[in-house]
Parts: C-alpha cells; sequence; structure tokens
C-alpha cells in the first residue's frame, strides 16, 4: 500500500521521501520483480547538503517503498549521480552463488577537494549487492575512473553494449559527453565525446542517459543530457539527441535540439535499467532555481511518474513522446464524462458541489484547438491556468496567481511549450497531483511539468475558452485507487 502522508502540498501519487532532502533519482533498475529507485538524499535536513542515495521499491510502479539509506558518504566525497545495473555475467566478479550483483557507479564527489580548488574532486566509483538491492558494499577499489582535471566529471550512466560483450560508461563532462568502455566495469578507456557543438549549452551538462528504442523496426540511439541551467523556461531542463552509436562514437542524425519536458520541474530525468523492450523514465520534479526553497515543511521534491518513452512523428521530424505508465490506469476511480461540449467561457469538470478531488487524471480531446485553458481552483480565488494559444500554437502554464509563488524571483510566470504536432486532432493527458501537473499533449510528444503551491488545495478544474471550443471528450477519473 502507498504511504500515507497528510502535510499540505504532500504528493500522493509521486515518489517523495517520508523526510527530509531530495534531488536527483539514481540507479533506477529493475531486478526481480522490484523496480529500485535510488535518489539523491540528504537525510539530515530539508536542504541539499553531504549527498546519500536513499532508496525505495516498487512493484508496480505506483505505490512506492522507502527503504534504509543504501549509501553514505565516505572519505572519497559525497555520493552523487550515477546509475545501477544487472551484471549479468558477473563481468565484475561480485557476484556470489551464481546470483549476478547489481552494481552501482556513482560519481564521489570530495567536498574538500573542492574547498581547496583542486579541479579533480569529482571520481567515479563502484558498489555492489548480492542480496537484491538490499545492503550494498562499496568496492575497496575506489574510484574506478579518475579525473584528468575537469571540474564537472559526473553522473554516469552504464549500459551493456551486446556487440562488443563491454560496458559503456556516459559521462557528463562539463559542456560534452565523455564515453568510455569496460570489459568488467573496474577498468575503463575513454572512447569518444560528443556535444561540444551541439545542443543546448546555458549551462552544465549533467546526468546523461544513452539507450535504444524502436522505431518502425529500426533501432535509434537516444543520448539524453540534462542541462544546468539554460533549460527552454530557465533553470534546468532534459534535452536529447537521436542518431547512432557503434560502441565507439555517438553521432546524431540531425543537429536539432530537442526538450524531452518543456515545462519548468522535470530535471535530472534518465531511464531504467533491465526493463527489456520497455523504456521508463522519471525525472526529478523540480528546479535548481528554487528547489531549496519551495514552502514544503518536513520533506522537500519529489519525482515525476514514471513514463514510457516511444518515438513518434510531428511534421517532418522524429521525437521522443512520454505517457504516463499505463501501471497508474489501475488507480483510476470516479469517472466523470462527457462528450462533444460546446465550453464558452466557464464548464466546471466535477461533480457534488462542482469539485473534484485530486490527485487525478483528465483527458480531452478536440478537433479544432481554439484558445483553451485548464483551471485549477480553489476558493481563495488561487488559479493554476494550463492552455493552449492558437496563434503561437504554444502549450503553456501559468503559475503567477497560483498561490504562493514569492519565495524565489523565478518561480512565478508564465512557461511556453510548441505545440510541435501542429496538424489533427489535439489530446491532452493531464496527472494532476495537489502540489504538481503533468502535461501530455499530442499523444505525449510535447510535456510539461509543473508544481504549484496554492494556499488552500484546489479543489476545482474549469474549463475557459472566451472564443469558444468545442471538446469531444472530457474524462476526469481520480486516483483514489492508490490507497
Ligand atoms: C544534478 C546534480 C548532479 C549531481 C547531483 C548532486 O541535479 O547536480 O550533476 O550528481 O545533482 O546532488
Amino acid at each position: 500500500a502507498q504511504t500515507v502522508y497528510h502535510e499540505m502540498y504532500r504528493p500522493q501519487v509521486h515518489f517523495s521521501p517520508r523526510e527530509k532532502w531530495t534531488n536527483d533519482p539514481n540507479g533506477m533498475v529493475y531486478y526481480n520483480g522490484v523496480y529500485h529507485l535510488f535518489f539523491q538524499y540528504y537525510p539530515d535536513s530539508t536542504v541539499w547538503g553531504p549527498m546519500h542515495w536513499g532508496h525505495a521499491t516498487s512493484k508496480d510502479l505506483v505505490h512506492w517503498q522507502q527503504q534504509p539509506v543504501a549509501l553514505f558518504p565516505d572519505s572519497l566525497g559525497y555520493i552523487f549521480s550515477g546509475s545501477a545495473v544487472v551484471d549479468k555475467n558477473n563481468t565484475s566478479g561480485f557476484g556470489k552463488n551464481g546470483q549476478p550483483p547489481l552494481v552501482a557507479i556513482f560519481t564521489h564527489h570530495d567536498p574538500n577537494g573542492e574547498k581547496a580548488g583542486r579541479n579533480n574532486f569529482q571520481n567515479q566509483s563502484l558498489a555492489y549487492s548480492v542480496d537484491n538491492g538490499k545492503t550494498w558494499t562499496k568496492y575497496a577499489g575506489n574510484p574506478v575512473l579518475k579525473n584528468p582535471g575537469i571540474t564537472d566529471f559526473r553522473d554516469p550512466k552504464v549500459s551493456w553494449y551486446e556487440p562488443e560483450k563491454k560496458w559503456i560508461m556516459t559521462l557528463a563532462t562539463k559542456d560534452r559527453i565523455t564515453f568510455y568502455s569496460s570489459p568488467d566495469l573496474k577498468g575503463w578507456t575513454k572512447e569518444s565525446e560528443f556535444g561540444k557543438e551541439l545542443g543546448a549549452h546555458g549551462g552544465v551538462w549533467e546526468c546523461p542517459d544513452l539507450f535504444t528504442l524502436e522505431d518502425n523496426g529500426k533501432k535509434v540511439w537516444v543520448l539524453i543530457v540534462n542541462l544546468n541551467p539554460g533549460g527552454p523556461n530557465g533553470g534546468s531542463a532534459t534535452q536529447y539527441f537521436m542518431g547512432d552509436f557503434n560502441g565507439n562514437k555517438f553521432t546524431p542524425a540531425d543537429s536539432a535540439t530537442r526538450w524531452l519536458d518543456y515545462g519548468p520541474d522535470e530535471y535530472a530525468g534518465i531511464t531504467w535499467s533491465n526493463t527489456g523492450n520497455r523504456k521508463l523514465f522519471l525525472g526529478w520534479m523540480s528546479n535548481w532555481q528554487y528547489a531549496n526553497v519551495v514552502p514544503t515543511t518536513t520533506w522537500r521534491n519529489a519525482m515525476t511518474v514514471p513514463r514510457e518513452l516511444t518515438i513518434k512523428q510531428a511534421g517532418t521530424s522524429r521525437y521522443i513522446a512520454s505517457t504516463p505508465v499505463a501501471e497508474l490506469n489501475a488507480i483510476r476511480l470516479n469517472p466523470v464524462a462527457w462528450q462533444n461540449i460546446r465550453v464558452q467561457n466557464t464548464f466546471e469538470v466535477g461533480t457534488k458541489a462542482s469539485k473534484i478531488v485530486l490527485p487525478g487524471r483528465l483527458d480531452l480531446n478536440l478537433e479544432k484547438p481554439n484558445d483553451f485553458a485548464v483551471i485549477l481552483a480553489n476558493d481563495a480565488g488561487e488559479e493554476l491556468e494550463i492552455g493552449y494559444d492558437s496563434k503561437q500554437q504554444q502549450y503553456y502554464i501559468d503559475r503567477s496567481r497560483s498561490g504562493k509563488v514569492d519565495f524565489q524571483k523565478d518561480f512565478a510566470g508564465r512557461a511556453v511549450a510548441p505545440r510541435l504536432r501542429k496538424t489533427g486532432s489535439m489530446d491532452l493527458k493531464l496527472v494532476i497531483d495537489v502540489s504538481s501537473v503533468e502535461l501530455f499533449a499530442d499523444d505525449g510528444i510535447t510535456v510539461m511539468t509543473s508544481i504549484f503551491f496554492p494556499s488552500k488545495p484546489f479543489d476545482h478544474i474549469r474549463l475557459r475558452s472566451p472564443g469558444g471550443t468545442t471538446f469531444k471528450k472530457i474524462l476526469y477519473t481520480d486516483y483514489m485507487g492508490i490507497w
């Protein structure tokens, strides 16, 4: 069952730690029927500090159980972001009794080295588990990849490259990605660099990922590169490239900068390893601009819902599309639905006295989008507006009147995202929790995530369209099945 939390703003269908600070998801791996989610964690405070790997597990990607801290800081430094793999062939030799080990590959960040002004304070290290991820042992030979003198040298994402039977490490190295390879996870050889002249560079490259997706029977290689700052709506965000990887080098199919999520509040997103043909993505649901000062109490920050990634067409280009994982459908209850509704001015989505209960999911389908907005509202007059601007062909989320916004200057305002699939009917899926919304538009080709902090919970959803818009379908289901 889901842990029951009662604090104001506490997400209900999104993972957040029982208490204290979290940022990036780490080491996501599926093993023996369990999804592991580790996370950057500071168990002593609600602001960022000496990083640990917290740990949570789930059998269905919906209900999460927090586990004891997996990795604590040590003499080599804080435990920064990284990945985890199932070492099926026991290449590392960490396995026991014929059981393959789980191996975590992470960055050791040495705060003393940083303070002393050295440039090699981030190095890559290993830890392994031979009890299904319950307990972790750090490798005695750490670090396994030493820093050649690059101040930002972190967030290793490791995957198995079957054609050459070797591990590939995709590492964020300041303004580019550096690929390394290894036969055993312990010794690493530099293969190539990518991206100094491509993509967005308004900040430091962090938390990369490299994987394949099927596209009409063809394999496409995807390289995710998180960036902070320099996102499309300011601060931190997730960009990606599509192309080919040959075991040595990544070659992009074009020079476009693509964003996996345009909203202000998805960051450090990467995918689970060992999930077969499914690619499951999850990000941190905040932004470095204000993550340390959002007005929560006993805990700070949460993750997005897990999303399934596929490749889809929009215009003349291919994009990654995201959908909330189908597992979330199992907890949808109490549907209220309408068909062929012409919304002129305001339309209330709701049941008793027009109130709705959150968390929930809103689906909208329409043939000809005029300007319209979905408004989350309360009786304190606060509103969070998620809309479509037909002239600009843009989606937007405006949280300037959404309640508490003045804890940081960049928080209030309006985030925009292009409608990439500009023709045909429009469909929107909104996953709405008590302090967040995730918009999946046009089959998930345009995605926006935004958090908000109303002074009283939002309990109305209204559709608004001054010029009039006809909705083919309006469907709201709450997520009360979570309990
Ligand atoms: C991204 C990041 C990573 C780093 C971690 C530290 O949000 O800055 O690059 O490993 O957070 O907590």
